[in-house]
């Protein structure tokens, strides 16, 4: 079994993003049973909370359903649980290193570094901003998702 946690700041716009994503894809791939998907927030403001209606509305038009999905923040134990703790940037992963215990063997880094775009290795945060911000965190988290999947595919089966 391969665990992964996505991590953004908030836990209601990216991460919950490649949460829905990701698990959609090993849906598709039938993979259910090896992989295994959450999303977590390094804040607390939103713990409990569905996803941003932004967010759940950009991603409903590309066939992902958020809205089942409740944030959380993320906590030390996270890493004796998942494999991968993938950040969505730089700030989220300096938080997640000042956080990850020495013993911790699995993967902390960006997500995008498993994507393809040179011009990009954060996803930026869209919540401040319109709707062109949600729209680019979809076309990097699909792109990036289908990048990780290829990863654990060579790496593990
Ligand atoms: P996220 O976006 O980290 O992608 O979930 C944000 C959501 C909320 C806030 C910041 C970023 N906030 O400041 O409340």
């Amino acid at each position: 079994m391969t665990k992964v946690l996505f991590v953004c700041l908030g836990n209601i716009c990216r991460s919950p993003t490649a949460d829905g994503i990701f698990r959609e894809i090993i849906k598709r791939e039938k993979l259910e049973q090896k992989i295994i998907v959450d999303s977590a927030g390094t804040g607390d403001w939103h713990i409990g909370k569905a996803p941003d209606s932004r967010t759940v509305a950009a991603a409903k038009k590309r066939g992902y359903d958020l809205s089942v999905l409740r944030a959380r923040q993320v906590i030390t134990a996270d890493f004796d649980e998942f494999d991968y703790v993938l950040a969505m940037d730089n700030s989220n992963l300096r938080d997640l290193h000042s956080l990850r215990p020495t013993h911790f063997a699995g993967h902390l880094g960006l997500f995008l570094d498993f994507g393809s775009r040179k011009t990009h290795r954060e996803v930026p945060d869209p919540y401040y901003g319109g709707n062109d911000g949600f729209e680019l965190v979809l076309d990097l988290v699909e792109e990036a998702a289908e990048g990780l999947l290829t990863h654990i595919r060579q790496r593990l089966y």
